[in-house]
């Protein structure tokens, strides 16, 4: 497979050809895919399965080059899926915050194996992001945070999770940051104890 563009150092290229192994993922969710970078690393890894792809894809800052991003998504991606047929991916556009991605995540019957979290930085983007993802992805299964430094709100989301006991840091590769999935239940007390960060 050729290499697409991507946001990620060489390590980080590699970390994300390693996950779908060690996390027996069949299924990911990622939240900031850019033109597909992430995306085509993770599916190096993997054999089958499918790959959930949510941006906003207007990255661009200018209205005539934003819907290239998303074909650019499209080219890439249809680019190395001729050497993995058995892999799907479904773009979803628009941020993790509108209700229709929220509905496509409460509706789906199987969970993610692994959630990447890469899109907007800020602190409270990533707890919503967090809010929204965690109770789709399995016990047992891969949080991975990227842009995880001091310069962005993202060790501040990550920390309140982590405080609440349903994330636990496994490794660290440059500023990505791999988690898994505690087996602690999402329930009332764990949102009311996130929803009170926001305010
Ligand atoms: C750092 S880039 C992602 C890089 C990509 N993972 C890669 O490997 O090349 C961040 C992406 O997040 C997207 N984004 C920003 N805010 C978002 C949001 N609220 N929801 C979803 N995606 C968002 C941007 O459009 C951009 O494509």
């Amino acid at each position: 497979m050729n290499d697409v563009r991507a946001m990620l150092s060489p390590q980080e290229r590699d970390l994300l050809r390693s996950l779908p192994e060690k996390f027996q993922a069949e299924s990911i969710l990622e939240i900031g895919v850019f033109v597909g970078g992430s995306t085509s690393y993770f599916a190096q890894g993997m054999d089958a399965g499918e790959i959930v792809c949510v941006d906003t894809f207007c990255f661009y800052r200018t209205i005539e080059d934003q819907p290239y991003q998303l074909q650019r998504w499209i080219e890439n991606t249809n680019g190395w899926q001729k050497e993995k047929p058995n892999i799907r991916t479904i773009p979803l556009v628009g941020s993790v915050t509108t209700p229709a991605i929220r509905y496509f995540l409460e509706d789906r019957v199987c969970s993610f194996d692994i959630a990447f979290i890469d899109g907007a930085h800020d602190a409270t983007s990533v707890l919503v992001d967090l809010s929204c993802i965690l109770p789709a992805v399995r016990r047992g299964g891969g949080v991975v945070v990227h842009d995880h430094t001091e310069e962005y709100g993202v060790p501040f989301a990550c920390s309140i999770f982590e405080s609440a006991g349903l994330i636990e840091p496994v490794s660290k590769t440059d500023s990505v940051v791999v988690y898994h999935r505690t087996d602690k239940p999402w329930d009332d007390h764990v949102g009311a104890f996130v929803r009170g960060h926001f305010s």
